[in-house]
């Protein structure tokens, strides 16, 4: 597997994949990769013949009083992830290599970052779309693979690619849970033991609204009432938001009809847990979505 870490390297890497013939795919993490990340180079290496992992902390898009510094950063054990699952090149830059200068220039998607995580996390969904925006420029991927997980950046990131017509193909993958229901994620080891014991209540409360749905209930605010209070089986979770939002436009419904994502944020401790589900009414089997 190759390795770069400066923007000149990773593009001379890709230059000779291409001049050999081979599609591109990509993959942007901020490392500490677990299996929903092994998951998207899976997904990449069975799609494209030459595979990028980049592997950055972007500073842009942590709020004050965030993360950033307590990020995990395992990267020998990341770069051994990539390796064992196939991937051709990870590309590690520093944050100077990133950002040389004090940018003028952001990447800016409007409304869809508005509502849900673009509530409490003012600016992050700009620092997200401006390193992807970036991060695509440098390595000029065919496609970009992405987790359902983070389904309102995976919007986002969709709709800039459209918008800004930028040459390569978005794809979602579906989120990957542990046996309990818990949806991987690289913040899921800040949790104390009681803590994640107690997490999953967040995938009961989407189980609890996809047997609603089941059952024909359509209404948003009778099915965000009941999950509100599977959520209040634990005390200390903090819930941000229950919403029930059209999956493209992320505008609230008074009714479940069509393509429609049910998302939830909330607190455990220091711990932001996010999680949803899509369901499309039209097409029944993908009501039981959460597994
Ligand atoms: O989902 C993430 O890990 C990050 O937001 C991304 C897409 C790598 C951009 O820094």
């Amino acid at each position: 597997m190759q390795r770069a870490t400066t923007i000149a390297q990773i593009r001379t890497y890709v230059a000779e994949a291409r001049a050999a013939g081979k599609s591109v795919g990509f993959v942007p993490t901020m490392g500490a990769l677990h299996v929903g990340h092994v998951s998207l180079i899976e997904a990449a290496v069975r799609r494209c013949d030459y595979v990028v992992v980049s592997i950055f902390v972007n500073p842009t898009q942590f709020c004050p009083g965030e993360d950033f510094e307590r990020y995990p950063r395992p990267f020998e054990r990341d770069v051994e992830l990539c390796e064992r699952h196939g991937a051709h090149a990870i590309f590690a830059p520093s944050p100077v290599e990133m950002y040389p200068r004090k940018s003028l220039t952001w990447v800016t998607v409007e409304k869809l970052t508005e509502p849900l995580c673009g509530r409490s996390r003012p600016g992050h969904f700009r620092g997200v779309t401006t390193v992807c925006t970036k991060l695509f420029n440098i390595v000029g991927a065919d496609v970009a693979f992405f987790g359902q997980k983070d389904a309102q950046q995976a919007t986002v990131i969709r709709r800039m690619a459209a918008d800004l017509n930028m040459p390569l193909e978005i794809v979602v993958c579906p989120t990957v849970r542990e046996p309990d229901g818990l949806a991987v994620s690289s913040r899921n080891q800040y949790l104390s033991p009681q803590e994640r014991q107690e997490a999953p209540v967040i995938y009961r409360a989407l189980r609890r609204c996809a047997e609603m749905l089941d059952s024909g209930r359509r209404n948003a605010a009778e099915i965000a009432r009941a999950m509100n209070e599977i959520l209040s089986q634990v005390p200390s979770l903090q819930v941000e938001y229950v919403s029930i939002v059209d999956a493209e436009t992320l505008e609230p419904v008074d009714q479940v009809r069509g393509r429609i994502l049910v998302a939830v944020a909330g607190r455990l401790g220091s711990t932001r847990l996010i999680d949803n589900i899509v369901v499309d009414i039209r097409a029944t089997e993908g009501i039981m979505a959460p597994r």
